[in-house]
């Protein structure tokens, strides 16, 4: 895992291949006013600027807590963590008087129609997202930030996610076995898909829960229609290598790779659907066990993007309905904005809407 820097004109994690272990997690904004707000927000980012550069913790006197979890012995090792941090739109509602500083295509996660939405796994006023090798190195970040800004803001929901070293090469594999993540956009074409003028990101994330009893009684063939791609190589059912591009003009009624497939409907390659593009950077999770004895897991989906309902909707629209959604269930998330990059250590996440 390269180190990535903290300062800069953008958040430095979202170009930054999935890491083998993350948390995702909503807040409520408990602060009471702009001030506090700032405050909060001031926190934020040191302990994220002093996690991500590392160091010893600071010494505290011999009757205080400790001034860290310890989780990580004596010294937080240095580029061990990244994070990321943003804003959903409830953040600009009446109580801080920053509705004419909403982000400009920031709104509420809608409900899809295949969605099953559970409120307490929705929207939040803030985001954060940390990404490490080592599961105990995102939960100490965690355990540092919600400590650091207490009477500030309050967990709201959580889920932690890993993500798999590729197998056997390539793109690592979702938890319905294909490989995810193949066909995003290169680092090159993020000024055109992913940042805004400002250097922030539009940040959707999809808690969507797979039914993996009932997939894994699916022929392979059957799986493979439905994604558009073979399951042990990712290929394109049309090609032979994973990062061949499928061929849709020569197969217009779709013979070799169904319409209906997952791939073919998020992106059909067709004039004018370039831009639609999103940055998926999706990581699995496992919740364990629901009350029916059912395996709980499925895919923490994020995608980054300029603009969340001309890219994701429109993708998500056209995927509505497809035969992969028998075997999903979409049950919570939200939309958020990633605040610009943290420039120099005078600046703080939000400054430019404070
Ligand atoms: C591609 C799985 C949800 C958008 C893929 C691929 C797989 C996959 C296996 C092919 C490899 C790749 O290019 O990454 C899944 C699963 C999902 C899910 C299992 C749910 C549990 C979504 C959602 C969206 C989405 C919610 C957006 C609304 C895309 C896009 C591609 C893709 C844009 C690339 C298509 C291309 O450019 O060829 N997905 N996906 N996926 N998926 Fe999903």
């Amino acid at each position: 895992d390269a180190a990535q820097p903290f300062h800069g004109p953008r958040q430095a994690g979202v170009l930054a291949e999935p890491a083998r272990h993350s948390v995702v997690a909503a807040f409520d904004v408990i602060a009471e006013s702009r001030a506090e707000l700032t405050e909060l927000l001031r926190t934020l980012t040191s302990r994220a600027r002093f996690l991500t550069a590392g160091g010893a913790p600071a010494a505290l006197g011999i009757t205080g807590p400790p001034a860290d979890s310890g989780v990580l012995g004596p010294e937080v090792p240095g580029g061990a963590v990244s994070v990321l941090a943003g804003a959903g739109a409830s953040l600009f509602d009446e109580r801080f008087g920053l509705a004419a500083r909403k982000p400009p295509k920031l709104k509420q996660m809608p409900a899809f129609p295949d969605d099953a939405l559970d409120p307490q796994w929705c929207h939040g006023d803030l985001s954060l997202v940390l990404n490490a090798a080592e599961p105990d190195i995102v939960l100490h970040g965690l355990r540092d930030l919600a400590r650091a800004t207490r009477g500030g803001m309050q967990l709201r929901w959580k889920i932690d996610g890993f993500s798999s070293p590729p197998r056997p090469s390539g793109t690592p594999r979702n938890l319905l076995g294909f490989k995810d993540g193949t066909a995003n956009p290169s680092p090159s074409e993020a000024d055109s898909l992913v940042w805004t003028g400002e250097g922030g990101s539009y940040q959707v994330i999809r808690l969507i829960r797979m039914l993996v009893e009932f997939w894994d009684r699916v022929s392979l063939a059957e799986q493979e229609n439905m994604i558009g791609r073979r399951r042990d190589t990712g290929a394109p059912l049309d090609g032979a290598a994973e990062q061949d591009a499928p061929r849709y003009g020569e197969d217009p009624v779709g013979t070799v790779i169904p319409l209906t497939s997952h791939i073919r409907l998020a992106n059909p390659r067709t004039p004018g659907t370039d831009g639609d593009r999103v940055l998926r950077r999706s990581v699995n999770y496992d919740r364990g066990v629901d009350t029916n004895g059912n395996l709980d897991m499925g895919l923490v989906f994020a995608c980054y993007q300029r603009d969340p309902e001309r890219q994701f909707e429109t993708v998500q629209r056209r995927l509505a309905g497809e035969p992969l959604t028998d075997y999903v269930s979409p049950f919570g998330g939200g939309y958020f904005h990633l605040f610009p990059g943290v420039r120099d250590p005078a600046d703080h996440y939000g400054r430019a809407l404070l």
